[in-house]
């Protein structure tokens, strides 16, 4: 998704962007762009496609402005193109924008009959022309104050101007943003990633806030223009290693990184000595909560759909789940002991973000469960629990997906044990398993080259489907998602027992589907399940644990085992084998990985 980078220093400051705007292609991006100020002009250079164009293109020519701001764009309005490439111009103002302005129609409209004319289809075009003429008869705070106002939607806006050649107002509604701090220069950054190799020092703006960067001061404002104290955050100097290493994609990195990041999230939150768990200052005591409400995204929801599963398990608290883009314009009933658990990787998703401000504006419990934990979504929650994964380049969620069940779980589990709705011989046994997750986790890695031969019925079929049941359900429409946004190949995942009642109809000879049936109390429904689509053709790949017992496997087209555990816990395991599915599939196909088609790590827009 969008990025914008900012700096001001005392020297010329374009390479160091375009460093930056390199930090932030892991968001996915389709044009790009950087201006800068020099000689009381505003130097302009845009591109479609890649930062390495841009950078090519700025080597050709001397771009020594010492103040600048850069972005990387994921269209919204207007087409992927050169000229809707931010930064967007006039000759005094040049601006980068993340979000949606929602009234840039009439704001459009209203400018246009004062004389100004637009160059693109994008509605961050009104910002640069509302600044411009305010600046007529304001001055540059009071401008910026007065454009803020006008604006509808979600943005986080870097702006420099022609007179001013030391000086970055940033600006934020919905969309993150963060200043660095630097000797002799400061940064403007929608992500601290993206600021991390310049700097540790980090502030956060707030809704509503903008910030005047100059390169040896910042200030903060609100959104009344009164200025505002800010903390100075010291980031960890951890993670920020974005090494592909020895491997093709990031991707493949993170899938085999996954035991590591067991082993990572295991070491945070399981006392290994006392085999208990420790939540670390979980805030409500167990009376307080009397369900729970798991919110989340894509990849993030099926987490979610796990944690249900579990939490019914394992409590007796009522559980319920929502998509974020669901529950935010939903008639919701507010409940005092319910707990709203936020799932996101990046912690800036725009709907995920907007469903906790919901419950936070009606006071409600809420935590999330996050990766990045500088995060919007972290920052505003009562209680996080990071899941200790390290960065996650690919676009593509994998070992966050394995981090956000296992504190999910982890979580459900300790909740259970202090409500006393299981007994400490059990939950002594589930510690115990959980200590070996990360070797069975690695085990199943090994299953690449099955999957590699499996995946040539995928990658020449119409469509294919993905079925299971009980805690195997989310992990079919997880499959079935990674297969869709990476391999572009049409991937259902479906409740087995739901076929019969019309997607059956579906099947037809030589449909490859995926059937994940561990021996787990669904075991002998699916496999029934599994029978009535091989009797209709379709070609089946199953799923399941290894067992002494005989498996079904007659006109089965191959089979997978993972290792044996506790049943909680084979959904860690059979996800790998789905990843690697995924992964093979568009590999043979040649797609670009890490960077899917139309989508972006960080969707910062709704
Ligand atoms: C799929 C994927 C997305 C994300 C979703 C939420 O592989 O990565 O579906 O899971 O966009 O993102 P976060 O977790 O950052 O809120």
């Amino acid at each position: 998704m969008c990025g914008i980078i900012g700096i001001t220093s005392n020297k010329p400051v374009s390479s160091s962007i375009i460093n930056s705007l390199k930090k932030l292609e892991y968001r996915g991006y389709d044009s790009a762009g950087i201006a800068t100020i020099l000689d009381g002009g505003i130097n302009e250079v845009k591109c479609e496609g890649r930062v390495k164009t841009l950078e090519n293109n700025i080597s050709k020519i001397k771009m020594l402005g010492t103040v600048g701001i850069g972005h990387v764009r994921w269209a919204t309005h207007g087409a992927p193109s050169t000229l809707n490439a931010h930064p967007h111009s006039s000759e005094s103002v040049s601006v980068v924008h993340n979000g949606i302005i929602e009234n840039s129609t009439l704001l459009k409209k209203f400018l246009v009959e004062k004389g100004h004319k637009f160059k693109s289809q994008t509605d961050t075009e009104v910002i640069v022309h509302l600044i411009t003429e305010y600046l007529k008869e304001n001055d540059l705070k009071s401008s910026i104050l007065k454009m803020l106002k006008k604006l509808h939607g979600s943005f986080a806006l870097g702006i420099i101007f022609k007179d001013e050649p030391d000086l970055i107002i940033g600006a934020r509604r919905g969309s993150p943003l963060a200043v660095g701090y630097g000797p002799n220069e400061n940064y403007l950054g929608s992500d601290s990633y993206a600021l991390k190799s310049m700097t540790n020092k980090i502030s956060y703006l707030n809704d509503g806030e903008f910030c005047i960067l100059k390169k040896n001061s910042v200030e903060f404002f609100d959104e009344s223009g009164n200025k505002v104290n800010k903390k100075i955050l010291e980031l960890s100097s951890e993670d920020t290693s974005y090494d592909k290493g020895d491997y093709k994609h990031f991707m493949a990195k993170e899938i085999e990184e996954q035991p590591q990041t067991i082993k990572n999230c295991i070491n945070e939150y399981l006392d290994k000595i006392n085999k208990d768990i420790n939540l670390l200052n979980f805030p409500w005591n167990k009376n307080e909560i009397s369900s729970v409400t798991l919110i989340g995204c894509g990849t993030a929801y099926h987490s979610c759909l796990m944690a249900k599963h579990w939490f019914e398990q394992l409590t007796k608290l009522d559980v319920y789940v929502d998509i974020a883009s669901e529950f935010r314009y939903r008639n919701n009933r507010f409940k005092k002991d319910n707990l709203y658990i936020f799932v996101s990787q990046s912690g800036e998703t725009a709907d995920t973000y907007a469903a906790l401000d919901l419950c936070n504006k009606n006071n409600m419990k809420t935590c999330s469960v996050v990766n990045v934990v500088e995060s919007s979504i972290a920052r505003d929650s009562n209680f996080v629990l990071p899941i200790h994964c390290g960065p996650e380049i690919g676009v593509a969620s994998t070992k966050a997906f394995l981090g956000q069940m296992l504190v999910l779980y982890i979580f459900a589990l300790k909740l259970s044990y202090i409500r006393k709705d299981i007994d400490k011989e059990n939950y002594l046994k589930k510690i115990n398993s959980l200590l070996s997750l990360s070797e069975l986790v690695k085990k199943s890695l090994d299953t690449d080259s099955q999957v590699q031969s499996a995946c040539n019925s995928f990658v020449d079929a119409k469509g294919s489907m993905f079925l299971g049941r009980g805690s195997s359900f989310p992990i079919a429409l997880e499959g079935a998602l990674k297969l869709k946004e990476l391999a572009y190949i049409h991937a259902e995942g479906y409740p087995a027992g739901e076929m019969k009642h019309g997607p059956l109809a579906l099947i037809e000879d030589g449909m490859p589907v995926v059937v994940i049936a561990p021996r787990d109390d669904y075991y002998n429904k699916t496999i029934s399940n599994m029978q009535e689509v091989i009797a209709r053709g379709a070609k089946v790949l199953l799923i399941t644990n290894k067992s002494t017992d005989e498996v079904f496997s007659e006109n089965i087209w191959q089979k997978i085992e993972v290792e044996n555990t506790d049943q909680d816990l084979l959904p860690f395991l059979i996800t790998i084998p789905l990843q690697k599915l995924a992964y093979h599939s568009a590999l043979k196909k040649g797609y670009d990985i890490d960077k899917p088609r139309n989508l972006a790590k960080s969707v910062t827009v709704e």
